[in-house]
């Protein structure tokens, strides 16, 4: 109830921010990116066009990989007009296709630019059932796989920049407070969400996602603790928000929904505030593998915390991208 109230009217938590702060006001604190580069997926709208807007502002050079290439370009465009010397590159990329993801990085890594931030932001709600191109559930392909394999092949280019630069690299992993919503086996769910159609649930696909990216940021900062990089790895609920994320909902219905829930709503600028925060904030120095909500740490469910899943789901993960997928979820006669 208090927590409700303080999200109402935007009491500032520990970090200084709350539910209210703009992805301007996070940044404004003495945050200067002119010599970052940051990739930021899923930026042609929402909440990541928001923050791509933002980092452009405070001087990072963007690396905005897209699938719709004119929506990216439209984006690119709107920053260059209110900032005359933004420095943005646009690459095609499909995060729902494991090729795709592997063709960006070698067009990224034929720039030969430093990367000091990725911000994992891209997302999609998918209403009916659907596989990739790799033969793998839709939402958790593109909200999770895709950012899996990304973060992997960059993750040398972002050590090697943090080690030169001496400037911490961050990784950023937008997540939901959805994932929440989900508890259970998430490796015997996806399957069963891959091979079977009709037990096609777009909620429990979407929480089960969002819980990768949880237990995906979890692993991730072991691993870079292990090796002693000098990056870092958070996630973040950015807060509900109307974006394009129903896209295919749109009407009276979905208009309905918002109008009742819009006390609870926050902005975009709102939205994207988390967002910048943990990929920026020099207060945020050394922090890594935590959950953040309103601009401030948040806890989030007992199984995004266990680490057990998460080094599970990395290595299936790791099996998922090296091998044929179709023989990892074959249609079996066990109601597994
Ligand atoms: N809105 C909310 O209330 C809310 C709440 C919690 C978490 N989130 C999370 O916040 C993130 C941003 O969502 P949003 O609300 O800003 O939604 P949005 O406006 O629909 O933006 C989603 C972005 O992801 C991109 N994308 C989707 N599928 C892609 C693919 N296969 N390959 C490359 N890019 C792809 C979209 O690009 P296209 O232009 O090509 O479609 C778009 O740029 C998502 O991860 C979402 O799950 C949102």
């Amino acid at each position: 109830m208090l927590e409700t109230v303080k999200y109402l009217i935007g009491s500032a938590g520990p970090s200084g921010y709350g539910s209210k702060s703009t992805a301007e006001q996070v940044t404004d604190d003495g945050v200067d990116l002119q010599s970052c580069t940051a990739i930021i997926t899923g930026a042609t709208s929402g909440i990541g066009a928001e923050t791509a807007r933002v980092l452009a502002k405070r001087g990072a050079r963007l690396v905005i990989p897209a699938r719709n290439l004119k929506a990216a370009n439209d984006m690119k465009n709107r920053i260059i007009t209110d900032f005359g010397d933004a420095q943005i590159i646009i690459l095609h990329l499909d995060l729902s296709s494991l090729k795709s993801v592997r063709r960006f990085v070698s067009d990224f890594e034929a720039l030969n630019l430093p990367l000091n931030i990725l911000i994992n932001n891209a997302g999609k709600f998918s209403y009916d059932h659907g596989l990739s191109e790799d033969g793998i559930e839709m939402t958790f392909a593109t909200n999770y796989l895709g950012h899996f394999l990304l973060t992997k092949l960059l993750l040398k280019k972002m050590i090697a920049t943090a080690k030169t630069s001496g400037v911490e690299g961050r990784i950023v992993n937008v997540s939901s407070g959805i994932h929440t919503w989900f508890s259970g086996d998430l490796i015997r769910s996806l399957g069963q969400l891959t091979r079977d159609k009709s037990l096609y649930d777009a909620t429990r696909a979407y929480a089960i996602s969002k819980l990768a990216n949880v237990l995906h940021t979890k692993e991730l900062a072991c691993r870079l603790q292990m090796m002693e990089a000098n990056v870092t790895v958070n996630c973040v609920h950015p807060g509900i928000v109307r974006t394009r994320l129903t896209r295919d909902r749109e009407g009276f219905i979905t208009d309905l929904v918002f109008f009742l829930t819009s006390k609870l709503l926050k902005t975009i600028p709102q939205a994207a505030a988390t967002t910048c925060y943990v990929a920026t904030h020099p207060k945020l120095k050394n922090v890594s593998g935590k959950y953040f909500a309103d601009c401030n740490e948040a806890s989030n469910s007992k199984i995004g915390c266990n680490l057990k899943e998460a080094a599970r789901l990395w290595s299936f993960s790791e099996i998922l991208v090296s091998t044929d997928f179709k023989s990892v979820f074959a249609p079996c006669n066990s109601k597994a």
